[in-house]
């Protein structure tokens, strides 16, 4: 029960890795608010994770502030407080510059990018007030090494979530909050089920334990960044990747 009582908000709630991540808050005594633009999948990660009253979701767009407002006052009126926040929503687009179109570039950066820094906006005010918090935002191998066939713009994305996580830990360290990125290598799931097989063997072929990641890697990695033992962690960016680094 490492998260006993704490309280938890996962955007991409409908997703693949933030269900993993919500089952292991769960299974250590957090209760969890899952937010995704798809109530169809909300739906879906509830069922699967079968929590009754320890977990509530909301129907919202990361890129509204807005929404992300409402899901942080969600958590505080649900359940209480607001202890972790996990910006996991993500997309991913991938062609080469030439064919991609400045709506292809602003997609993926707004959600990526741009929905992090929005539901680290909603969250903060609540955390300061409790003098403690604990950001964990979810980049990328490829914004680490700009991956071959990720795109441009999920690699520019993602680096510019870690530029965000490592800014924001110096300015929030006074207020006893974490802020640390985790940098999944390739998983298995949804979002590499969409990749051509010729450019997912690429993204394996160079790791040094040969398989796909699983949710549930990275999972255990956000409860060590959630948990007491992570207290003096921060500004961190940790890849969990199999041992892919370039
Ligand atoms: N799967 C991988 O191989 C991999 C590797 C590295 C990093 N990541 C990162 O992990 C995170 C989760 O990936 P995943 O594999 O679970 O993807 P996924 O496609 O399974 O889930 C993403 C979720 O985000 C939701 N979403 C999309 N746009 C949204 C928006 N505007 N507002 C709210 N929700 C929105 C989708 O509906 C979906 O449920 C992403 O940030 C991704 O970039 C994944």
């Amino acid at each position: 029960m490492r998260l006993k009582d704490k309280v938890a908000l996962i955007t991409g709630g409908g997703g693949d890795v933030a269900i993993a991540i919500a089952e292991k808050f769960l299974a250590n005594g957090a209760r969890v608010v899952l937010v995704d633009l798809k109530p169809e999948l909300l739906a879906a990660a509830a069922q699967k994770l079968n929590a009754g009253a320890a977990l509530a979701t909301v129907t919202g767009d990361v890129c509204h502030l807005d929404d992300m407002e409402a899901a942080a006052r969600l958590a505080v009126s649900q359940f209480g407080k607001l202890d972790i926040v996990v910006p996991c929503a993500g997309v991913i687009k991938h062609m080469p510059i030439d064919e991609m179109s400045l709506n292809d570039w602003k997609w993926v950066v707004d959600i990526n990018l741009t929905g992090t820094f929005v539901t680290c906006k909603a969250a903060v005010p609540f955390m300061k007030q409790q003098q403690s918090g604990r950001i964990i935002t979810i980049s990328s191998v490829g914004g680490r090494t700009g991956r071959p066939k990720v795109g441009v713009n999920y690699a520019a994305s993602k680096a510019g979530v870690n530029g965000l996580t490592m800014c924001l830990a110096r300015e929030l360290g006074a207020f006893n909050i974490t802020v640390n990125s985790i940098c999944p290598g390739p998983l298995a799931g949804r979002m590499t089920e969409s990749m051509p097989p010729e450019n997912l063997k690429a993204l394996i072929s160079t790791a040094c334990i040969g398989r796909l990641g699983r949710p549930d890697d990275i999972g255990n990695a956000a409860l060590y960044l959630a948990s007491d033992e992570a207290e003096w962690v921060t500004g961190e960016i940790l890849d969990v990747n199999g041992g892919v680094y370039i």
